[in-house]
């Protein structure tokens, strides 16, 4: 059988790594899209078993519609992974998150449609679900739910907002242009690193475990590891009756809990002294991709998985 061609956009990044690595694992010949391919910070995709055969890296940059159209030109399938995700706030919220966020995913469906893609994976998150002041405490949300952008902007939750924001223009675009496109919607994600460059939310963890915070609140948060992420977007993609929004989010877990789970396994690091009161998110359902087949690993697994993998790069040193 003909290997099927498929196009990750921002290939190097933490989870799109991922979803190469799995992607080439199981027989597809992947186009990875990266802003540099002579970057050395892309050295891992190279090492990724069948990349020799099967991958090419590919110059794109979201903003430039014409080099996405050639990184995806003669795929079946797309997988939009690429968008800012700042570990602080950004100087510039317009220029550094909205535009490549919301032009990008933009961009990356025309090119789509020019090239008859049969199905588009965009990788969303919760933040385009979460952020809504007036759902009732303890209720459940669903994949029906959306962040509230007026009151994003006014919070200035500006990554919240370009999530948000680039999600409901991609089921504009899917409506109004017959594309097919699913969207996965992730937690926070943690989860061994592929990548040799720090992304931000490994970077959570990693401080969490470094830097000695004198006082940090005990906030409610959904998490899920990288690994299960990758297989939510790779059955988004695969199977056939697919359709509409998914949450990807496994264990709601305060950030004490964190700490209680990794001190007696690594009592040696530099932990939150104290832990103040925190708020709660509200929790999420992830029902409807469970119907679709997805399983997750443990937390415990996830995080012993991750402390191997800072270990390794000598990220905890
Ligand atoms: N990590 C989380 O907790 C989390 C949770 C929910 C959803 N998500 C979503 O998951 C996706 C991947 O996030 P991640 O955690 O893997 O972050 P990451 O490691 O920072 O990866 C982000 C990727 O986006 C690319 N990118 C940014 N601006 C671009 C532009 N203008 N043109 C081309 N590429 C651009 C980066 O390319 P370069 O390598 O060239 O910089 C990088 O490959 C994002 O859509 C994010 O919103 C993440």
């Amino acid at each position: 059988m003909e290997k099927q061609r498929v196009c990750v956009t921002g290939a190097g990044g933490f989870l799109a790594s991922w979803v190469v690595q799995y992607l080439l694992s199981k027989g597809y010949i992947v186009h990875g899209t990266v802003r540099d391919p002579s970057d050395e910070k892309y050295a891992h995709l190279k090492n990724l078993e069948n990349a020799a055969e099967n991958l090419q890296l590919v110059k794109a940059d979201l903003l430039d519609y014409n080099s996405l159209c050639a990184a995806i030109a003669g795929c079946t399938g797309v997988f939009h992974v690429a968008s800012p995700v700042p570990s602080g706030s950004v100087p510039n919220p317009q220029v550094d998150l909205i535009e490549p966020a919301v032009t990008g995913t933009c961009n990356v469906l025309k090119a789509c449609t020019e090239a008859k893609i049969k199905r588009v994976v965009v990788v969303s998150s919760v933040a385009a679900i979460i952020m809504n002041p007036n759902w009732p405490e303890g209720q459940l949300m669903d994949e029906s739910c959306w962040s509230d952008k007026e009151f994003c902007k006014t919070n200035e939750h500006f990554y919240c907002l370009s999530k948000t924001e680039a999600e409901s223009k991609a089921w504009e675009y899917a409506k109004k242009n017959g594309l097919d496109v699913v969207t996965v919607c992730p937690s926070i994600i943690i989860g061994p690193m592929l990548q040799s460059t720090m992304n931000a939310s490994s970077l959570f963890l990693v401080k969490f475990m470094k830097d000695g915070i004198e006082e940090m609140a005990n906030n409610q948060r959904g998490i899920v590891d990288v690994r299960d992420v990758a297989e939510a977007i790779l059955l988004a993609y695969e199977k056939p009756e697919a359709e509409g929004r998914y949450i990807c989010s496994a264990y709601r877990v305060r950030m004490q809990d964190i700490i209680d789970q990794l001190k007696p396994m690594y009592p040696n690091y530099n932990y939150p002294k104290k832990v103040k009161e925190g708020e709660d998110q509200p929790n999420l359902s992830c029902e409807k991709l469970q119907k679709l087949g997805w399983k997750y690993i443990t937390l415990e697994e996830s995080l012993v998985d991750s402390v191997k993998s800072y270990q390794e790069k000598g990220i905890l040193d």
